[in-house]
């Protein structure tokens, strides 16, 4: 299983020494929530935020929980961004979104939120490397993993199997170890982890987590 730690919740003075941590216990994701107070009604630093921490050798994943995500990819991509997660429910046109996105070079992600239904992007499955599930309506950390992700965890392993397709199914949202090893179950790949790394032992996690 894939850990990637969102930093989110984690207190600024402390990032740096966390960030050590992350690297010290072979972490290679690092997930950044953008938020433009529009998409949804938090709002974060922007590219800038990347900017400040990408001296790290980190693959570095933008979660863009923005209105027209097009305005901030050359930002990001600047900024060392090596994703784009876009969300499906803040595009006009997801395929133009994906094209230029893999214009830059960049890979791409699509997130949708968990009241949006799975087969929504099912057309755009062939096209992209990873799919963002939400357990937790976007904007804000610590909440609890809502159980809607499930069945869509499952269908994407299938479509992706029965498709032969490789994109990583990942999920963002109230994730603990628990849960994180129940949903490797159901399929997904790759966890997104806020809180519950602000709270416990780094090198633990990854002790339990790495095995599945
Ligand atoms: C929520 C963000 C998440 C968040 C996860 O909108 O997309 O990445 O930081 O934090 P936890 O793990 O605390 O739910
Ligand atoms: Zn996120």
């Amino acid at each position: 299983m894939i850990i990637a730690p969102s930093i989110l919740s984690i207190k600024k003075e402390d990032l740096r020494n966390k960030l050590n941590e992350f690297l010290t216990n072979n972490i290679k994701y690092l997930h950044i929530d953008i938020m433009d107070g529009i998409f949804v009604t938090n709002n974060t630093e922007k590219a800038e935020l990347l900017e400040s921490i990408n001296d790290y050798p980190f693959y570095y994943e933008a979660h863009l929980m923005v209105k027209d995500p097009l305005n901030y990819l050359e930002s990001f991509k600047n900024a060392k961004a090596n994703m784009i997660t876009f969300h499906y429910e803040a595009v006009d046109n997801v395929l133009e979104t994906i094209n230029e996105i893999k214009k830059m070079g960049l890979d791409v992600g699509i997130s949708i939120k968990p009241k949006t239904d799975v087969k929504v992007i099912e057309p755009y499955l062939s096209l992209i490397d990873l799919v963002l599930i939400m357990s937790v309506e976007p904007g804000y950390g610590g909440q609890s993993y809502l159980d809607s992700a499930d069945d869509k965890i499952k269908y994407l392993a299938e479509y992706k199997k029965n498709h032969h397709l490789n994109y990583l199914i990942e999920v963002d949202g109230g994730i603990n170890p628990e849960l994180a090893i129940k949903i490797s179950k159901l399929g997904c790949d790759m966890v997104v982890m806020g809180s519950y790394l602000v709270k416990n032992d780094v090198k633990e996690t990854v002790s339990r987590l790495e095995k599945i």
